[in-house]
């Protein structure tokens, strides 16, 4: 059986590349999303390639769906060695413009999504005794962002559980690593860019909130993924490893 990795996240932007980039790296992807259409074109396109991936459309806020999605993986496409939980979701407010309903999405998406994927993968994991867990968090985790209560917490979250992962499994041949990154130019802040009063003026306050006055890109950050996921990466676990154009270092 091949080695398999499961990529959340991955119809769009950096789930996209890093499932591109994973399967380069010889793995057989298993992607997870809500989006079919998107989950198809990126199949297509790492087919394209000469690589194998198998798309499940459903969402990682639903237990039994992460919990039935993930027993299937292991059955017909193999035990994954790799889980990359990439799918986010953000929302523009700070804590008094924050809906109840918003907050709850962001919470479910970005931390409830990876605690049920990793629990639902982890005892395949154990099983053999081998896996690693790269968590996209962002430097919304480490540091605030304005207007981006809930998102920055979720993150901020992400990264405790994270360092708790690799804490009670570090003995049993598991590393759980997070990756924050700066502004990256994906679909998701191309649609933030659309939708703001002067577009090209955001689009350069994104750019220069890095060092290097650009946002990074998609395969900047699945290249960290495929690294730390990797036999070169074994010495990395329980970290926050930031990739931010040096934004804050400032
Ligand atoms: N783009 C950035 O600047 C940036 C910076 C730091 C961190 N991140 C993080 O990287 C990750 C990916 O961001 P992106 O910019 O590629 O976003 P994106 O919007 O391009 O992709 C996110 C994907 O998650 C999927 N998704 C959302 N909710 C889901 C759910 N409930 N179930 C299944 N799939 C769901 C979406 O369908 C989409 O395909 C996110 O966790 C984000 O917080 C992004």
């Amino acid at each position: 059986m091949s080695t398999v990795a499961v990529v959340t996240g991955a119809a769009s932007g950096i789930g996209r590349a890093t499932a591109v980039w994973l399967a380069r790296d010889g793995y057989e992807v298993a992607m997870m999303d809500l989006d079919a259409a998107g989950l198809a074109g990126t199949r297509a396109q790492i087919e394209g390639a000469g690589g194998k991936a198998h798309e499940f459309a459903m969402d990682l806020c639903d237990p039994l769906a992460v919990g039935s999605t993930t027993r299937e993986i292991a059955v017909t496409i193999g035990a994954p060695e790799v889980l990359v939980n990439v799918a986010g979701v953000g929302v523009a407010a700070t804590v008094l413009e924050t809906s109840d309903e918003d907050w709850s999405r962001v919470l479910a998406v970005n931390l409830t999504g990876p605690f049920l994927t990793t629990r639902a993968t982890l005892p395949l994991m154990l099983d053999r005794g081998s896996g690693v867990i790269v968590n996209i968090a962002s430097v919304g985790g480490l540091v605030g962002l304005s207007r981006r209560a809930a998102y920055c917490a979720s993150k901020a979250g992400l990264i405790g559980l994270t360092k708790a992962i690799a804490v009670d499994h570090a003995r049993e041949g598991i590393r759980c690593v997070a990756i924050c990154p700066g502004t990256v130019e994906t679909e998701w802040v191309g649609k933030i860019l659309a939708n703001a009063a002067d577009p090209a003026a955001a689009r350069n306050a994104m750019a220069a909130r890095q060092l290097d006055g650009r946002m990074g890109t998609p395969d900047e950050i699945a290249a960290m993924v495929s690294f730390v996921a990797g036999p070169d990466g074994r010495f990395v676990n329980g970290a926050a490893l930031v990739i931010d154009g040096g934004m804050t270092a400032a």
